[in-house]
């Protein structure tokens, strides 16, 4: 892999707002959306949630000015193209914890809206794709993908993506080479696998779109801790999509997300760590 783009090139570029609006163009482009939800679904679903509305205007005597402050903020969420960083940040841990919550396996975490298929295969003993002079604390993450009984899983994918030291994601932050700091990782015979990265830096929600005038506007931090993401599988299991976090990081106790897990959180020790993964039968 040639990459020659230079870190100092990039950051220069990195604009916050330019991220949450890929994240739209992405998410039609490779996600597939169910056509088929059924009428008595939508019916139920959209009456809750819109009477949970009422309730709220009810309760709090919301006026006229307010209700336009909405309506003048959910048009610029469309138009800095957030809608997928509003949903993944507020809404997308509680799905997770229902969808999730009858598995014995690892714990997951929220996907987030960065994910992109198909990142390069890099073999069992992988190093990711990252710039010359890429910033950040050297770290070697390896482990193993197990069954429920504790067997390995040879050949498992990992599909594992990260934020740079700056906190900046290649795809979404522009001037980043296409594949750094993403990449798809294959278990060994034992089911085992070392990747050696960076350290990614704590995410900050970009500040200048809508989502960033909602969490000034309430007084709120706009900062994730710093993450891996993660997906394991492998067939005739369940694909987890997970996330890591860094004991002691800032904001691990306070993720505007709220996506932390306690059993999701490594303490590296001299730029090494090991996680194992549990895949639940398919
Ligand atoms: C968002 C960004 C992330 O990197 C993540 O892991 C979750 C959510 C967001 O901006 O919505
Ligand atoms: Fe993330």
């Amino acid at each position: 892999m040639t990459q020659t783009t230079t870190q100092a090139e990039s950051r220069t570029e990195a604009t916050a707002a330019a991220s949450g609006a890929n994240a739209t163009e992405r998410f039609q482009r490779d996600k597939k959306v169910a056509s088929q939800v059924s009428q008595e679904r939508v019916s139920t679903l959209a009456t809750e949630l819109i009477t949970a509305a009422h309730d709220v205007i009810r309760r709090h005597g919301v006026t006229y000015d307010e209700y336009n402050a909405l309506k003048a903020w959910l048009i610029r969420v469309g138009q800095d193209g957030e809608w997928p960083l509003f949903l993944d940040v507020w809404l997308e841990h509680v799905l997770e914890e229902v969808v999730n919550s009858d598995r014995e396996g690892t714990k997951g975490s929220i996907e987030g809206p960065y994910y992109v298929p198909d990142a390069p295969e890099l073999g069992s003993d992988a190093t990711l794709p990252s710039r010359e002079d890429e910033k950040g604390t050297p770290l070697l993450f390896q482990g193993q993908v197990r069954d429920l009984q504790g067997n390995g899983i040879p050949a498992a994918k990992v599909e594992i993506w990260h934020a740079d030291d700056d906190g900046y994601y290649s795809q979404f932050a522009p001037g980043i080479p296409e594949w750094n700091l993403r990449g798809t990782v294959t278990t060994d015979e034992q089911g085992g696998f070392r990747i050696h990265t960076i350290q990614p830096a704590p995410y900050q929600i970009p500040t200048d779109g809508a989502c960033g005038a909602l969490i000034a506007a309430a007084g709120w931090h706009a900062w994730r801790p710093a993450h891996l993401h993660l997906k394991v599988s492998a067939p005739g299991f369940q694909l987890i999509t997970t996330q890591l976090y860094f004991s002691g990081g800032e904001y691990v106790g306070d993720d505007i997300a709220q996506a932390v897990k306690p059993e999701l959180v490594l303490e590296p020790r001299d730029g090494q760590v090991t996680y194992d993964f549990v895949l639940d039968p398919a």
